[in-house]
């Protein structure tokens, strides 16, 4: 088993659609946005700091309401929304396999694999961490750990749950450009071969060119509605 197996439940769907969305707190932070977001697809958000390019993941991943429009994401399964927060919410004084094992037991269902549940999840927790080029701190509590290794435990923890969304914030940042690459061939050759999509937020506008397919720029509060029709060298700053 790699972590490369299929995640997809109903691959010919859009798996976001938002529409006419304003996000933001007690006052709007950004609007008029329309996005679709289908299989195999990996869109980026720039914008400056405190733009709301966190706000608006997390009104994805429904931890924050809309304050209008709707937002519609396709995926029914347990573990099918992968979030790899800005802060990475990880356990650290327990090891980087518990860690990358709780994504395992949201992504492994004990129906599917019966008596070899466990052995599922820990093959799944050992492919993933190897994926991330951490294996050697497999048994090291996480706050051992450096910045950028922690962040690709948080990746390995995302890919073991095998979403169908992965929603990742600045995820790559701390990491040399060696490591980069390698995480961003694991997530790639996993999202190609499961049909799951990502959004990714990215400060860096180079990264984010060389990472995605599509780019959103959030800039002045509001939502760049024309990015939606460009390819990402078409993109003018
Ligand atoms: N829970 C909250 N309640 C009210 N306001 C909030 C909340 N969380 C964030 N904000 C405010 O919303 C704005 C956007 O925050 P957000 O975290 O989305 O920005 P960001 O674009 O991700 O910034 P950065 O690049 O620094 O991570 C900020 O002004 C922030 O103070
Ligand atoms: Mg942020």
């Amino acid at each position: 088993m790699s972590i490369n197996e299929s995640a997809s439940d109903d691959a010919k769907d859009p798996i976001v659609i938002a529409k006419n969305l304003t996000i933001g707190y007690e006052e709007p932070l950004a609007s008029n946005l329309n996005l679709v977001v289908k299989s195999g697809e990996i869109i980026s958000i720039v914008g400056p700091s405190g733009v709301g390019k966190t706000t608006f993941l997390r009104t994805i991943a429904g931890m924050v309401s809309p304050l209008s429009g709707t937002i519609e994401c396709n995926v029914k399964r347990r573990g099918g929304l992968g979030y790899i927060p800005q802060r990475l919410g990880l356990v650290r004084h327990t090891s980087v396999y518990h860690n990358v094992d709780l994504g395992a037991r949201v992504g492994v269902s004990f129906g599917e694999f019966g008596l070899s549940w466990w052995s599922e999840r820990n093959k799944r927790v050992l492919s993933c961490v190897e994926a991330m080029g951490i294996s050697e701190k497999i048994r090291e509590p996480v706050r051992r750990l450096s910045g950028g290794q922690q962040r690709r435990v948080a990746t390995a923890r995302t890919l073991a749950q095998r979403p169908k969304l992965i929603l990742a914030d600045e995820f790559l940042s701390e990491l040399d450009d060696d490591n980069i690459s390698a995480v961003l061939d694991a997530v790639k050759a996993y999202i190609e071969s499961s049909g799951a999509a990502m959004i990714l937020v990215e400060h860096d506008i180079n990264r984010a060119k060389q990472v995605s397919d599509r780019m959103l720029v959030i800039d002045d509060g509001r939502l760049n509605p024309f990015i939606e029709k460009l390819t990402i060298q078409e993109v003018k700053f």
